[in-house]
């Protein structure tokens, strides 16, 4: 079965101290929560203090972002091998990223197989935005960013992977989308490109995030679908309390099949 995974993504929020205070504030609370796996993303600068914090606990932590090389003549980048010493994970392909950094499906391919070479586990983000969704094309554009992220991985390779499914229309807009078309999208898009690429063992293994506006109010509903194997929650994963209820109904709806 496929373990729940709820992941805070803290995008460009919150100093090394603050960071150290947020992690503090959640950590016994967490820590009480079982068959849920526990995900911090603070920014690159904070992850040494949240580290420090969630030492010996089962939270782990993840980065926001990676370069895909293990060392070198790359200014201002951080490499899969320094992430290594102190994360678990890497969000990659956001779609933040995709807009603002310009990265493409190519490049976050790069990143993916780079995160899976160095013993990463990488959380990648694919989702259509308003206009193309508006458009019907949401099956087109989903289907060929799976199609391209994972291009070479093998069946091992991709069984490690967890995908998170953001519409971009939804991030950071307080409109999540719906339990049904989140649940339709990963059910009738993701996994079957996943079957066709990987296998029906594979796709049905996988686990797969919904993100955009999930919060502690609209998370059961979200979290209730088959399909929806966890969340990558924004800007309800800066508020502790409000983190810690949604990792809480996680376990709740899903613990049992962990
Ligand atoms: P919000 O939860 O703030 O909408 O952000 C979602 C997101 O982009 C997580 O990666």
């Amino acid at each position: 079965m496929r373990v729940p995974i709820i992941a805070g993504n803290w995008k460009m929020n919150k100093t090394p101290s603050e960071a150290r205070r947020l992690a503090a504030e959640m950590r016994e609370e967490l820590e009480r929560i079982a068959g849920v796996e526990k995900v911090l993303c603070p920014p690159f600068i904070d992850i040494p203090a949240v580290a420090e914090v969630v030492q010996g606990t089962s939270i782990a932590i993840g980065a926001q972002n990676l370069f895909p090389a293990p060392s070198g003549a790359y200014t201002g980048e951080i490499s899969p091998v320094m992430l290594k010493e102190l994360c678990q994970f890497v969000i990659l392909g956001h779609s933040e990223r995709r807009a603002y950094f310009h990265e493409d499906d190519s490049f976050i391919n790069r990143k993916v197989l780079a995160a899976l070479e160095h013993g990463l586990t990488p959380i990648v983000c694919v989702g259509e935005n308003l206009e193309q969704n508006r458009a019907g094309k949401t099956e087109e554009v989903v289907s060929g960013q799976v199609r391209g992220v994972f291009n070479g991985l093998s069946r091992e390779q991709m069984l490690r992977v967890v995908i998170a499914y953001e519409p971009v229309w939804a991030i950071g807009t307080g409109l999540a989308a719906t339990a049904a078309d989140a649940d339709r999208v990963i059910g009738q898009v993701i996994r079957p490109v996943l079957s066709d690429l990987f296998g029906e063992d594979v796709a049905q293994a996988v686990r797969v995030q919904y993100g955009g506006s999930m919060n502690a109010a609209n998370s059961r509903e979200l979290l209730e679908r088959e399909n929806v194997d966890g969340g990558l929650i924004g800007g309800a994963s800066l508020k502790a309390n409000e983190f810690v209820e949604i990792v809480r109904i996680a376990a709740a709806v899903k613990g049992c099949k962990g």
